[in-house]
C-alpha cells in the first residue's frame, strides 16, 4: 500500500485496517471477508436481533479505487439465504458478481461461502453494497467508495473531509415478517418506524436522542459528502438548514455542478454534494433532516430523520466548545412531502459532465426501441376469503402487464449453459400488448400476467426505452434500476408519452448518466443504453415493496465476437440452488 495510504483521506484510514491489500500490474486487489451473522440492536427503546455483516449496522464500507479487483468473501452463519448487490457497479463480463437472488446466482445457503470476484472499470464515485434477497437489504447494506486513480483528480475543489451519509429504514419489527406477511394477505406492508442516517434515527423520534448522527466540521473547509439512500420503500428529500450544497456526481458519474438547499434521492440513488461551511464560527448548531417524497396512494412512513452538523472550535482558541454552549438549533425547511413540481425541477437540473475528460457517450442510434408500461396491478385472491388488497384482490405490479415470477434457479447460469427451457422465456413484450390512455382513468381489468420473461439483445445493441408509469391504483414515482449498465436519461414528461413529438425533445448533448431514475408519477422518462455487458441484467423498481409485487423483469445480453466481450466462466464456488 505504501505511498498510497498517505493520499487516502484520514476518515478512511481505519477502514482500510479491515481489509488487505495486494499490488497486481493495474489495480491493487482488495480482499474482503463479510460473515453474516445476527447481532442485537437497540433504536427507538426496541431491542432487535437483526441479520448483519460482522456485527455491524449499517454494513462495513467497502473503499476500493477505480481499476482495483475485489475478493469480498461473504460466509452466511445466519438460516436465511443471502445474496449481496454491488449497486451501480458494472460487472463487465463478471456478471457472475452481480449479486440478485435467482437472476445471476443462487442464494448462499446457511452455512456456505461464495467469493465475489469483480474488478471496477472506469468508475468512480459513491455507489453502495446491499442485500438481493427478500427484504434482508433493510439491515444489510454498507458503502462503496470508488476512489479515482492515484494521482487522478476530482472535477471540481478537492474537499477538506469526506464523509458517506447513507439513509436507511428502521422497523420495530422484523422486516421479513413484515413482508412475509404482506405478500400472504395481499395488503400493503406495514410501514417502518423510522428513518435513519448512517443507522441513526436521531432526536426527532421518541427514546432516540442519543442515537443522532453528528457530523462535526471546522469552519472555512469544504466536505464532500457521499450521500445514499438504502431506505427500502421511500424517495427522500434533504436538506441542511443554512446551508447550501453543491450537486457534484450523480450515481458515481460527475455531473454539471449546481447549487441547491434541498436534495430530492430516491431508493437506489446515489448523490455527492460539497457542503461549504461557513467562513466564521456560527453562533447555532444545524439540524440536517430528511422526509420522504411519496406520490402513490398507499400509506407511508412520513416521519423525519435528523442530524446535527456542529461547529467545533479548534482547542486553542478561546472560545468554549459549541456544544457546551447552549446554541440555538436551526431547522431545514423540506418541500412537502408530495410535491412533484421540485421533483421535476430538480431532475431538470442534473446534467452529465461531458467533458474532454468525461464525456457523454450518448447512443446517438438506436437499434431497438421499447415502450415499457411501469405501474400497479391487482392478481386474484389465493386464498378462499377476502384478501387486504383493492376490492378483496392481491396487491400485484408489473412491466408491460407482467408480474415477474421469480424461478427456483438462477437465469444466469440458465443462459450459460444453454438451459433456459423451463427456466425463463425470451418473450418480454416490446411494448403494451393492449394499449390504453396510461394516465387517464384505469382500465376495468386491472389483473395482471405472470411469468418469466426477458429481452434479449444481441451484443453491443443500442437501446432506447420509454418507462411509462400507469395510473392503475394511483399514479405514482417509481425510481427504476438497471443492473449491468449506466443509461442515459434522454427525456421526461407528463401525461403520456407520444413517439411522434416527444423525440424532438430529447436531449442527446448531455443527458445525466445514471443506473436509477424516477420514473415521474403519471408521466414517462426515456433512457438510451449501449447493450455492450454480456449477461443477464435485472431491472425492477427499486421501492422494495414493488420489487417484492412483482415489478421487475431482466435483458439477457449475448456474447459479442472478441475474447473480451465474453461473459467470463462460470465460478468454481457459485452456488447451488
Ligand atoms: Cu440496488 Cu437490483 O438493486
Amino acid at each position: 500500500m505504501g505511498v498510497s495510504l498517505l493520499k487516502t483521506p484520514f476518515f478512511l484510514l481505519s477502514l482500510i485496517s479491515f481489509c488487505m491489500l495486494e499490488h497486481g500490474l493495474a489495480g491493487t486487489t482488495r480482499h474482503y471477508h463479510f460473515q453474516i451473522r445476527h447481532q442485537n440492536v437497540t433504536r427507538l427503546c426496541h431491542t432487535k436481533t437483526m441479520v448483519t455483516v460482522n456485527g455491524q449496522f449499517p454494513g462495513p464500507r467497502i473503499v476500493a479505487r477505480e481499476g482495483d479487483r475485489l475478493l469480498i468473501k461473504v460466509t452466511n452463519h445466519v438460516q436465511n439465504n443471502i445474496s449481496i448487490h454491488w449497486h451501480g457497479i458494472r460487472q463487465l463480463q463478471s456478471g457472475w458478481a452481480d449479486g440478485p437472488a435467482y437472476v445471476t446466482q443462487c442464494p448462499i445457503q446457511s452455512g456456505q461461502s461464495y467469493v465475489y470476484n469483480y474488478t471496477i472499470i472506469g468508475q468512480r464515485g459513491t455507489l453502495f453494497w446491499h442485500a438481493h434477497i427478500s427484504w434482508l437489504r433493510s439491515t444489510l447494506y454498507g458503502p462503496l467508495i470508488i476512489l479515482p486513480k492515484l494521482n487522478a483528480q476530482y472535477p471540481f475543489a478537492k474537499p477538506y473531509k469526506e464523509v458517506p451519509i447513507i439513509f436507511g429504514e428502521w422497523w420495530n419489527a422484523d422486516p421479513e415478517a413484515v413482508i412475509s406477511q404482506a405478500l400472504q394477505t395481499g395488503g400493503g406492508p406495514n410501514v417502518s418506524d423510522a428513518y435513519t442516517i448512517n443507522g441513526l434515527p436521531g432526536p426527532l423520534y421518541n427514546c432516540s436522542k442519543k442515537d443522532t448522527f453528528k457530523l462535526n466540521v471546522k469552519a472555512g473547509k469544504i466536505y464532500l459528502l457521499r450521500l445514499i439512500n438504502a431506505a427500502l420503500n421511500d424517495e427522500l428529500f434533504f436538506s441542511i438548514a443554512n446551508h447550501s450544497l453543491i450537486v457534484v456526481e450523480a450515481d458515481a458519474v460527475y455531473v454539471k455542478p449546481f447549487v441547491t438547499n434541498t436534495i430530492l434521492i430516491a431508493p437506489g440513488q446515489t448523490t455527492n454534494v460539497l457542503l461549504k461551511t461557513k467562513s466564521q464560527y456560527p453562533n447555532a448548531t444545524f439540524l440536517m433532516t430528511a422526509r420522504p417524497y411519496a406520490t402513490g396512494l398507499g400509506t407511508f412512513d412520513n416521519s423525519t430523520v435528523a442530524g446535527l452538523l456542529e461547529y467545533k472550535t479548534p482547542p486553542n482558541t478561546h472560545h468554549s466548545p459549541s456544544s457546551l454552549k447552549n446554541l440555538p438549533l436551526l431547522k431545514p425547511t423540506l418541500p412537502a412531502l408530495n410535491d412533484t413540481s421540485f421533483a421535476t425541477k430538480f431532475s431538470n437540473k442534473l446534467r452529465s459532465l461531458a467533458s474532454v475528460e468525461f464525456p457523454a457517450n450518448v447512443p446517438q442510434k438506436v437499434d431497438r426501441h421499447f415502450f415499457f408500461t411501469i405501474g400497479l396491478g391487482t392478481a386474484p385472491c389465493q386464498q378462499n376469503q377476502t384478501c387486504q388488497g383493492p376490492n378483496g384482490t392481491m396487491f400485484s405490479a408489473s412491466v408491460n402487464n407482467v408480474s415477474y415470477t421469480q424461478p427456483t434457479t438462477a437465469l444466469l447460469q440458465a443462459h450459460f449453459l444453454g438451459q433456459s427451457n423451463g427456466v425463463y422465456t425470451p418473450d418480454f413484450p416490446t411494448k403494451p400488448l393492449v394499449p390504453f390512455n396510461y394516465t387517464g382513468t384505469p382500465p376495468n381489468n386491472t389483473m395482471v400476467s405472470n411469468g418469466t420473461k426477458v429481452v434479449v439483445l444481441p451484443f453491443n445493441t443500442s437501446v432506447e426505452l420509454v418507462m411509462q408509469d400507469t395510473s392503475i391504483l394511483g399514479a405514482e414515482s417509481h425510481p427504476l434500476h438497471l443492473h449491468g449498465f449506466n443509461f442515459f436519461v434522454v427525456g421526461q414528461g407528463f401525461g403520456n408519452f407520444n413517439p411522434n413529438k416527444d423525440p424532438a425533445n430529447f436531449n442527446l448533448v448531455d443527458p445525466v448518466e445514471r443506473n436509477t431514475v424516477g420514473v415521474p408519477s403519471g408521466g414517462w422518462v426515456a433512457i438510451r443504453f449501449l447493450a455492450d455487458n454480456p449477461g443477464v441484467w435485472f431491472m425492477h423498481c427499486h421501492l422494495e415493496v414493488h420489487t417484492s409485487w412483482g415489478l421487475k423483469m431482466a435483458w439477457v445480453v449475448l456474447d459479442g465476437k472478441l475474447p473480451n466481450q465474453k461473459l467470463f466462466p462460470l465460478p468454481v464456488d457459485l452456488p447451488k440452488c
